[in-house]
């Protein structure tokens, strides 16, 4: 007998006001939202849009916020949606008028994600985040036909850093409740990320110091007010609130 999952999910075309639309799609076993969403596209609607690349969670393009908790789409299980339990003191996320007789029992509720705005249905527009992500210099700083040797790293030091290379860059974590109200906030993948290369032991002074000015910016550290909600929704453990901790903790002046 074939069961049927009920979906209630959010639609937007430019400069039209979002509306919510029903549809119900035969469940398969091990079948994922992101597979839900491709039976709307290919069986139902198929103006329907959103992200995605690589079905694995690792290309970071599939993030959208199912039943109030952003996540990645291909790394979620329908079936196991409702049983799921969502981590603790999530920020109340708004896009549009959720029918007031949404079930939320039966009825699994698609959004996009939070605190950007949408493109078309779940295709936010990201170009704050790729903006804020650049500032912070996030790459090595070596020059072109570079002849010094490779740079060498202990396994330790690798280690310490391990979980913030882990960062796919899905933008779950702009979820942060400061992002909601501060247009101008690096936000949390961009400061993980700087942390990730402050603390690498490989990058040079000039380049560490370089990052740590952009990061001690009013709109960057100092402007996290300590949620932790980025440590709760990251689909990677990579703890960007932590990494935000630890540039405070060590008091690094550019
Ligand atoms: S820190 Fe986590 S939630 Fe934020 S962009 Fe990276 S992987 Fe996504
Ligand atoms: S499709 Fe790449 S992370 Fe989900």
């Amino acid at each position: 007998m074939v069961i049927n999952q009920k979906f209630l999910v959010f639609r937007k075309n430019p400069e039209e006001t979002p509306r919510y639309e029903r549809y119900e799609i035969p469940l398969k076993p091990g079948m994922s939202i992101l597979d839900a969403l491709f039976y709307i596209q290919d069986y139902l609607d198929s103006s329907f849009a959103f992200r995605y690349a690589c079905r694995g969670a690792i290309c970071g393009s599939c993030g959208i916020t199912i039943d109030k908790f952003p996540q990645l789409a291909c790394r979620t299980q329908v079936a196991a949606v409702k049983s799921t339990k969502k981590p603790p003191k999530l920020p109340e996320l708004t896009f549009g008028e959720v029918p007031s007789d949404w079930n939320e029992e039966t009825e699994i509720l698609i959004e996009p994600l939070p605190n950007m705005n949408v493109i078309k249905d779940l295709v936010v527009e990201m170009e704050p985040f790729w903006k804020f992500y650049e500032e912070v210099q996030p790459y090595f700083a070596r020059e072109y036909n570079d002849v010094q040797p490779e740079s060498l790293q202990a396994p330790e030091d690798a280690r310490s850093i391990e979980h913030l290379v882990y960062c796919i860059l899905c933008g779950i974590c702009w979820t942060c409740p400061v992002n909601a109200t501060d247009p101008h906030y690096l936000g949390p993948t961009a400061l993980a990320k700087a942390y990730r290369f402050i603390a690498d032991t490989r990058v040079d002074e000039k380049h560490r110091r370089s990052i740590v000015e952009r990061v001690s910016k009013s709109n960057a550290v100092p402007a996290c007010e300590k949620h932790f909600v980025c440590n709760r929704v990251c689909p990677k453990g990579v703890k960007p609130g932590t990494a935000i901790g630890n540039i405070r903790k060590q008091h690094l002046t550019p």
